[in-house]
């Protein structure tokens, strides 16, 4: 008898054991995480239940299920599967009017599996808190359905586990109702149940099964908190880095100065912007409707050639911009602005002598220090040798037309170049006294918690 109740003891503690390392692997996290990348990615033209740009994505995982890769590489790199005279591809493309869709070649495929999931998963909401439709990253902490599932989940493990308990309970009354050779009563059972209960092992082992769970639970959460790889939001003007950094070869730093001389790069002032947009009134692609948004900005007076005294009324600014869009003397470029009033009404969004509300897309928590100057100015070396580029953090700033997060900016991921990477000292080789050797910032302290965090 004491060895069928200790059987049933260890057999409770696996089974509840199991459970919590199950639970772990439940993926509702990542349909958070499906959730934020589809927000940021996707949402400008798909909706899971409904046509946008792009067709409605729920059942598009079993769409193509005979093939399960294609998906992967469709949304990494769809145009050049359609180059490539990919017949699904092709289909696709001319059943949607021939519509372009973004590349996401650095999106992984766990996280596109985390972008499906969520889109299968995907249940209209009756009014839950405005999406975030900023552009603002969504941090999955402040997500209220994060702690609602969490809930539920907790609820829904006590249930499971009294369950269990409940079971071993009428197996344990069952034994012994054998072993004493008489009949099995709903009495007998439901005090085994009570004894299992108050027994301070079993009532251990629920709650250290709730506490493991749902800690890992929000570990995990919390872990997605602030990582915004990929994040591409949409600026308040076009401004192209392919155009300017690569094609015109403006040097990085003409815009960024503060990378060699402070902790931030700086974002350049539309000041900055008009030492050449006073000559130059149109661009390739929007003709002179993004630039005009610079002029509001900078309060440029582009028909005048000079800047508009500060207490200018609106409706003088207004007069002046619409004559100058209006105006196709002298153009370069086919023109683009097919609606005077709209073009205009964009450029007044963006506020007459204001500064520009640039989007911040890489952005590291409070409590992490990050200072570009320690990284550009003393001009470490990377694992190659080489010297650190804005790239090699940034990746390529120079043919991005919208600038991403390229990197994870993770505590690991700063900790590993910090560990493969070489500084510019040069100090006496402790092995041998006759050679020199250049330390890694890890050999300099910089693993140490405070050089990074306040
Ligand atoms: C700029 C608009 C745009 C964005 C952003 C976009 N898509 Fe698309 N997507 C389309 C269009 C348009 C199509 C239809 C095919 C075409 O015309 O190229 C499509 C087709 C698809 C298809 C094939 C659907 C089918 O029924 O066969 C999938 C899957 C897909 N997109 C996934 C995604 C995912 C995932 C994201 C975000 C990571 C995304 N798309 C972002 C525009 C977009
Ligand atoms: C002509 C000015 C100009 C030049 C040259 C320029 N940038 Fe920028 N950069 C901007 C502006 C304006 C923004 C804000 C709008 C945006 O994100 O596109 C920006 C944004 C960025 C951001 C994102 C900032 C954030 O919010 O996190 C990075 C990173 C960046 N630039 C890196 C570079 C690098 C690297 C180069 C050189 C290859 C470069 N830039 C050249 C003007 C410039
Ligand atoms: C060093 C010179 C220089 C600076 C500084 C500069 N630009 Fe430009 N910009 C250019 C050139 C060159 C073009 C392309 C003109 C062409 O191709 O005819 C251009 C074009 C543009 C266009 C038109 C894009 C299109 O395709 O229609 C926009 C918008 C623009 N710049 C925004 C900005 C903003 C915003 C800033 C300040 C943050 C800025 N530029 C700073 C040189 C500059
Ligand atoms: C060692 C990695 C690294 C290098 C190299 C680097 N950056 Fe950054 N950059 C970052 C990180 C991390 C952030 C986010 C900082 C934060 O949120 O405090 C950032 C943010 C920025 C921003 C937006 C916020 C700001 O600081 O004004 C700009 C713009 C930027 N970087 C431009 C540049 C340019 C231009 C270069 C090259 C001259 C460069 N970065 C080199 C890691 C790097
Ligand atoms: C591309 C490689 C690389 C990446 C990525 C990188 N660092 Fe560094 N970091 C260096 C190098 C190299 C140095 C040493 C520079 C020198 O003194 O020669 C350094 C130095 C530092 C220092 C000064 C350490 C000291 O001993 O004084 C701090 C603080 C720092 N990094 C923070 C960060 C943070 C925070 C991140 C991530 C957001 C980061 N770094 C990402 C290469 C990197
Ligand atoms: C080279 C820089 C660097 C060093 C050294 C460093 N951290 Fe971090 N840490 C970061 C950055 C950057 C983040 C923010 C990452 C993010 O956005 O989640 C971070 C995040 C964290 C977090 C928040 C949890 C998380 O994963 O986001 C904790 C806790 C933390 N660090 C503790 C430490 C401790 C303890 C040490 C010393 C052993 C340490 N860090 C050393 C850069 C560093």
């Amino acid at each position: 008898m004491k060895y069928m109740i200790t059987t049933i003891r260890i057999s409770l503690t696996a089974l509840l054991f199991v459970l919590c390392l199950g639970w772990t692997n439940v993926h509702a996290a990542d349909v958070g995480k499906g959730e934020a990348l589809f927000k940021q990615h996707c949402s400008s033209c798909h909706a899971p239940d409904r046509k946008i740009v792009g067709p409605a994505l729920k059942g598009t995982k079993a769409k193509y299920a005979d093939d399960p890769t294609w998906i992967y590489k469709w949304i990494k790199n769809n145009t050049a599967l359609i180059k490539a005279g990919d017949k699904k591809a092709v289909a696709v493309y001319e059943a949607n009017g021939k519509a372009a869709m973004t590349v996401f070649t650095f999106l992984t495929d766990p996280e596109i599996d985390d972008v499906l999931a969520y889109v299968e998963d995907y249940k209209p909401k009756v009014a839950i808190a405005a999406a975030p439709t900023s552009g603002e990253t969504t941090n999955p902490l402040d997500d209220p359905q994060i702690y609602y599932s969490l809930l539920g989940l907790v609820g829904l493990l006590i249930g499971v586990a009294v369950m269990l308990v409940f079971a071993a309970a009428g197996l344990a009354a069952s034994v012994r109702a054998k072993d004493e050779s008489r009949d099995l009563s709903a009495d007998d059972v439901w005090q085994t149940f009570k004894n299992f209960l108050s027994n301070k092992f079993v009532t251990t082992c629920i709650v250290a099964t709730v506490v493991v769970g749902g800690t890992i639970q929000l570990i995990s959460a919390a872990r997605g908190v602030s990582l915004h790889q990929g994040f591409m939001p949409e600026q308040p003007i076009k401004f192209d880095h392919k155009l300017h950094a690569g094609i015109n070869q403006v040097n990085c730093q003409y815009c960024h100065s503060g990378a060699s001389k402070s902790k931030n790069a700086w974002i350049p002032s539309t000041n900055v912007c008009m030492n050449c947009h006073k000559a130059i009134e149109e661009g390739p692609t929007y003709g002179k409707g993004e630039i005009s948004k610079i002029y509001m900005s900078a309060k440029w007076n582009p028909i005048a050639d000079k800047y508009f005294a500060d207490n200018t009324p609106i409706d003088t600014v207004a007069a002046v911009f619409k004559k100058w869009l209006a105006d196709e003397a002298g153009i370069k470029y086919p023109k683009k602005i097919k609606n005077v009033e709209s073009a205009y009404a964009a450029a007044k969004a963006i506020g007459f002598n204001k500064a520009v509300e640039w989007i911040r897309i890489h952005n590291l928590p409070d409590h992490a220090y990050f200072n570009h100057a320690q990284h550009i100015a003393v001009g470490g070396n990377d694992k190659d040798g080489k010297v650190i580029e804005c790239q090699t953090c940034h990746g390529p700033i120079q043919e991005m037309e919208v600038v991403y997060q390229h990197a994870p900016l993770s505590m690991g991921w700063c900790i590993n170049c910090h560990r493969e990477s070489k500084t510019t000292y040069s100090f006496p080789d402790p092995k041998d006294a006759k050679k020199s050797m250049t330390p890694t910032p890890e050999q300099m302290g910089g693993l140490d918690c405070a050089k990074c965090h306040y």
